[in-house]
């Protein structure tokens, strides 16, 4: 059994007992997550500071760099500690432009997982989402050519749990019928909360909600109540940021990203602050006036 000192303890994935303090590897890649990082050595350093912490999360993509991440996630940790587990999606490849056009024909789709394979060194990816929507956010729309592909995929042992990104409560919900999923990944922070509902049906399920984006993404939260509640508490406005998602529901897991392992070490120091009553309220406030 897996027991953690991180910030939030555990949760189970399917069977994959997970912390669910993760880190996203997204911001390893070079600008706009595109080429390889300024510092090749420094960004090898921060994913074995993650293992050394005790994450056993990973989220990745081979549409970051594209394949940056999962190279140097490759030449960071493998052969890979039994505890850690490495999430990836699919769905999207990456144009000259840094652009995020789709891929989800089943033969793209197979492709890629065969390339994550081989990309991270790997027999079977534990877990895989299928990426839906656009940069801008989901698109309603039926999921099911791509996703019976995944759960094909999955069929013949090449994965060993599905999850959906950017993806409607209508597209989750018919993914649950197509197969069992154990996680959402959608753009969710404080400032940004149209998931609330999702969230807490997942929560009832049992599925996982991952929000990406949980410090802002590319743009920094900011926010003068997230200022006052941080001053209040002597903290950081990212250790509040991502308490309060702790807080927010048992099954949110974090995978807040960066290319810093002072940050890193900072996020995870940070990331268990209690939260009382007053402190949420005036968060709440935050995505009510977004
Ligand atoms: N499913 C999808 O479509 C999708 C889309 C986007 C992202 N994701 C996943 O979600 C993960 C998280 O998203 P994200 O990395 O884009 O955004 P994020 O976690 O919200 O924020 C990352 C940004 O915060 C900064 N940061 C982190 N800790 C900090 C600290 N302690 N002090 C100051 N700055 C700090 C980072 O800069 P430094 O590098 O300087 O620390 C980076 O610029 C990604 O890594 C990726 O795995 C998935």
């Amino acid at each position: 059994m897996l027991t953690t000192s991180l910030p939030g303890g555990t949760w189970t994935l399917g069977d994959l007992t997970i912390t669910r303090f993760g880190y996203g590897a997204m911001q390893l890649a070079g600008p706009w997550v595109m080429g390889p990082p300024a510092d090749h050595d420094g960004a090898l350093a921060v994913l074995q500071e993650a293992v050394a912490l005790g994450i056993t999360h990973i989220d990745t993509s081979d549409a970051y760099g594209p394949v940056v991440t999962n190279q140097l996630i490759r030449e960071a940790l493998h052969p890979y500690p039994a505890s850690l587990h490495i999430v990836t999606k699919v769905g999207a490849n990456r144009d000259a432009q840094g652009g995020w056009p789709p891929a989800r024909d089943p033969e793209s789709l197979r492709r890629a997982v065969h390339d994550n394979l081989r990309h991270l060194g790997l027999d079977v990816l534990d877990l895989v989402n299928l990426r839906l929507g656009n940069a801008e956010g989901p698109v309603a729309g039926s999921l099911a050519e791509p996703f019976e592909t995944l759960a094909e995929l999955q069929q013949q042992g090449l994965i060993r749990h599905l999850g959906v990104s950017t993806a409607t409560a209508e597209q989750v919900a018919e993914a649950q019928a197509i197969a069992p999923i154990v996680c959402v990944q959608n753009m969710y922070n404080l400032a940004y909360r149209q998931d609330d509902d999702l969230i807490d049906t997942l929560a009832g399920q049992g599925v996982a909600y991952v929000p990406y984006f949980p410090l802002g993404g590319f743009s920094p939260l900011q926010s003068s109540a997230l200022s006052a509640v941080a001053t209040r508490l002597g903290a950081t406005p990212m250790s509040v940021a991502l308490s309060w998602l702790l807080q927010r529901s048992p099954n949110i897991l974090l995978i807040p990203g960066t290319s810093s392992a002072a940050h890193l070490r900072e996020n995870v120091a940070g990331a268990g602050l209690p939260l009382s009553a007053e402190d949420l309220a005036e968060l709440d406030q935050i995505g009510a006036s977004a």
